[in-house]
């Protein structure tokens, strides 16, 4: 089965199933790496408010030509931004930093209907942790939290100010209570997946309710790339070991978020150059491939690289 080159969103929207991460990507290399990933084809930007990038997101955007409603931008709500109030801020400031505010006629700015001067609203507003800032991981203050965040986003998506809202680093328990009282489903859950940590359970679930999964440290923050194993697999199967490690994120059905801000790098992931590394590799080699990733989540221990959310009430 070819890639699909994006992935439908419960509402409607279509998400690019490749996305440029930007987390630790600052100043004018941010801007640089989002106008190189458009212009070698990528048409998903990840970014946050915690990663104090999203101006330059815009510039990269606005640097690169493409027009602004041909990419799909994401953006999140930090753990230091959670609760009424301070979500509130937290969006409107968002909106700001990415040169997404409303045009003075208030249109909702369809995709089909926004042209290229007219502001877009973000495409996904993530709650990016299910905890807040510097409150103990057990406080029953997470869920109130959490619930005020999530009313927040659902009220900038009725004034279609973010096309779709999603969380990011749920569980599978998060997950559950979310859907008890969401009047808007999430559109997606961004965690940590890659070989390692192959997350089977909260897919299965994700799967299950609709959820659309987007999987962040595809490279397990770089490590992965050096891994002897994937390299093994890459190389049996001629791909780059970035390659490699995309193409069995996105067999196994998650959008992906390769972050680099090195222009030869991000050309090398670009969703034309996995489709060709995929067309190239035929469905056997494909699936000689995938099975000897899928592997190295039976080898050991999932190993885990970025943040661990399962302690949070
Ligand atoms: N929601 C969340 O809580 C969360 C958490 C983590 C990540 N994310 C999102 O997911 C994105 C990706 O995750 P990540 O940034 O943790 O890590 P990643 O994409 O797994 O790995 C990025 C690292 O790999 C390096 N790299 C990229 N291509 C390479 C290549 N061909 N050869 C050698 N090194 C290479 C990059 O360095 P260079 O930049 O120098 O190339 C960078 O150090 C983030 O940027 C962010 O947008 C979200």
């Amino acid at each position: 089965m070819p890639l699909p080159a994006t992935i439908p969103l419960p509402g409607g929207l279509a998400m690019p199933a490749v996305g440029l991460g930007t987390f630790k990507s600052r100043g004018q290399e941010a801007a640089g790496a989002v106008a190189a990933a458009l212009t070698a084809g990528f048409r998903h930007i990840d970014t946050a408010s915690i990663y104090k990038n999203e101006s330059e997101v815009a510039a990269g955007i606005a640097a690169s030509g493409v027009p602004r409603h041909e990419v799909f931008v994401t953006s999140k709500v930090s753990p230091y931004q959670m609760g009424s109030e301070a979500a509130i801020a937290a969006c409107e400031a968002s909106l700001a930093a990415l040169q997404c505010t409303q045009s003075s006629s208030g249109s909702s700015g369809s995709r089909a209907g926004s042209s290229t001067a007219a502001p877009a609203p973000i495409d996904l507003m993530l709650v990016h942790w299910p905890g807040v800032a510097k409150t103990p991981a057990d406080s029953p203050a997470n869920a109130a939290a959490r619930q005020q965040t999530w009313r927040v986003l659902e009220s900038f998506h009725r004034r279609g100010l973010f096309r779709a809202i999603g969380v990011s680093n749920f569980e599978v328990r998060h997950l559950e209570e979310l859907l008890s009282y969401a009047e808007v489903a999430p559109a997606t859950n961004q965690v940590e997946i890659h070989p390692r940590y192959q997350q089977r359970q909260l897919r299965a679930y994700c799967a299950e309710h609709g959820i659309p999964v987007v999987a962040y440290s595809p490279f397990g923050g770089g490590v992965l790339l050096d891994d002897p194993a994937v390299a093994a697999a890459a190389a049996a199967a001629g791909v780059s070991p970035a390659q490699a490690l995309l193409l069995w994120g996105l067999h196994r059905g998650a959008a992906v978020l390769p972050k680099s801000v090195r222009s030869e790098r991000i050309a090398e992931v670009a969703p034309a150059e996995l489709a060709a590394a995929e067309a190239a590799l035929g469905e056997a080699g494909l699936a000689r491939l995938l099975a000897a990733l899928d592997a190295l989540g039976e080898e050991e221990a999932p190993v885990k690289y970025c943040w661990d959310p399962s302690g949070i009430a």
